[in-house]
């Protein structure tokens, strides 16, 4: 990795009055009266806003400065478990930056918007056919946002049935933080169920909590140990015969898609994230897009509006637009599209791969994670000794013989030019390090990676004093160790020009 030395400035200190580098359109609309007449005094600006003053050249060099000194996807091995770092291919991109997509505005006329009208129905047909589900909406912004609406529609759809004594969502103790989280925020009390010793949901401890109380049970199959839920029929059976919901945080759909689908496993409400399996970028709880789907019956409480497709009466073709909320929807959750341009990229990918091109992403995604857990065997032995889908967790443990921890080396990796899996997660794995390559990468890669944690161990072995620099490490990166509990407790966020 080529590491610039010097720190770079914010963009505020290249800032020289009088600078700039913008020119803008000739104005398309009557020119002239008066600012007060459209804006309240109130609203109006006293003071030009305290932007930077840069030229075009400043500004490209700047970012892509900054950009160098980040790792990224598109520069190395990126193997973060649960949160899928795969490649995003960039025809995606090229096609969602279309003239046509990109230069919409989102109050276009219904009857002018009909191309993206049709992307939009399309896709949602596309989910459907994948996932099982009758229904689905693509509002939500995130998987967690997605999460957040499958909930309000489980308390709608109890409430609607005169059931609102059901407050409580099981989640079980290997999920992803988001979960209970999700359930909080709609309002539900939150128990855990126990793993099993094969890594799965305890069933007994499930059948304990299956009373008049259950609202649902939130499950993540593959779950967050990489492991197909052995019992998920049995689970499902559990579950609705206490008159519950199974909720399926689909996050992890890259590791059984054009397999097995949520629908047919007996969930009822479903979440997906479209950076995980269908390659857009990751929004973090932000601009992404998590759409949630839901079987035959539950169609009136998803969020919307939603496109529809009408056929047109004496006319050639069909015609789309947007329906209105029904009074059992749980509303909008976000304005307008969604994150349209996100949408547009998931179905770009769908499209280009075809119902077999998805089938064989989730065959590699869980042939590379079953090859790197054989190759690492040794250092990182599994947690649970089972085959894995997209992703293995690995007992850190082991790394202790050589006097590391799993922090340790995540951090040494970084000097190898690989970024580091993700670690201490799922909680219920001492020294957790959770890894999922995607079936993006090659076999050589794979090799490389696992070479370079076995230098790592090796190095350490050497002892305390003649390596101390894989403690001391990442060495060569632009920002080396920091003091992770400062910078999460007492992070420094803003700039303020007078400090
Ligand atoms: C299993 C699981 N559930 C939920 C989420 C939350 O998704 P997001 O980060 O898009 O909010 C993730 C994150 O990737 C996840 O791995």
């Amino acid at each position: 990795m080529t590491v610039p030395d010097q720190p770079e400035p914010l963009i505020f200190d290249l800032s020289q009055p009088g600078r700039g580098g913008m020119a803008l359109p000739r104005v398309d609309v009557p020119e002239g009266g008066d600012v007060e007449d459209l804006l309240p005094a109130a609203a109006l600006r006293q003071a030009p806003p305290r932007l930077p003053e840069v030229s075009e050249l400043q500004v490209v060099r700047h970012f892509t400065r900054l950009a160098r000194r980040n790792f990224a996807v598109d520069t190395g091995f990126y193997p973060l478990g649960s949160c899928t770092m795969k490649y995003n291919p960039k025809i995606n991109d090229e096609l969602a930056g279309l003239d046509g997509f990109a230069g919409l505005h989102p109050y276009t006329p219904d009857a002018w918007a009909q191309g993206a009208l049709r992307v939009l129905w399309e896709l949602e047909q596309a989910l459907c056919r994948i996932t099982g589900m009758a229904a689905c909406s693509l509002q939500p912004a995130a998987g967690a946002h997605g999460e957040l609406a499958g909930m309000l529609i489980t308390a709608a759809y109890h409430r609607a049935r005169g059931d609102g004594a059901r407050r409580r969502v099981a989640v079980p103790a290997s999920a992803h933080g988001t979960n209970p989280a999700s359930a909080a925020m709609a309002g539900f009390e939150v128990v855990e169920v126990p793993a099993d010793a094969r890594g799965g949901t305890d069933i007994e401890a499930l059948r304990a909590l299956a009373d008049e109380r259950l609202a649902a049970l939130m499950l993540t199959n593959p779950n967050t140990l990489g492991l197909f839920e052995e019992n998920v029929a049995a689970l499902a059976d559990l579950v609705h015969a206490a008159g519950g919901l199974m909720y399926y945080d689909g996050a992890n759909l890259n590791a059984v898609v054009g397999r097995v689908r949520p629908g047919d496993m007996g969930f009822d409400i479903c979440h997906l994230n479209l950076h995980k399996t269908f390659s857009t970028p990751h929004g973090m709880g932000g601009p992404g897009a998590g759409p949630v789907g839901v079987r035959a019956g539950l169609e009136r409480f998803l969020p919307g509006p939603r496109p529809v497709r009408r056929d047109r009466p004496g006319e050639p073709g069909e015609a789309f637009s947007w329906e209105d909320l029904g009074p059992d929807s749980i509303g909008r959750v976000r304005a307008l599209y969604g994150n349209f341009a996100v949408l547009v990229r998931a179905y770009a990918y769908i499209l280009t791969h075809g119902g077999e091109g998805l089938r064989a992403v989730s065959g590699h995604a869980v042939l590379a994670a079953n090859y790197l857990k054989m190759l690492l065997a040794d250092a990182l032995p599994p947690a649970v000794d089972r085959p894995c889908m997209h992703e293995y967790v690995a007992d850190g443990r082991a790394l202790r013989g050589a006097g590391l921890r799993a922090l340790d080396l995540c951090k040494a990796l970084l000097d190898h030019g690989f970024h580091a899996p993700t670690m201490y997660f799922p909680l219920i794995v001492e020294e957790a390090l959770m890894i999922e390559p995607t079936e993006t990468e090659s076999r050589q890669m794979l090799e490389a990676f696992a070479d370079a944690v076995h230098a790592i161990v090796a190095e350490a072995a050497r002892g305390a004093e003649a390596s101390a620099g894989v403690r001391q490490g990442p060495l060569e990166t632009p920002v080396g160790r920091i003091d992770e509990a400062r910078a999460a407790r007492r992070p420094v966020l803003r700039w303020w020009p007078e400090a």
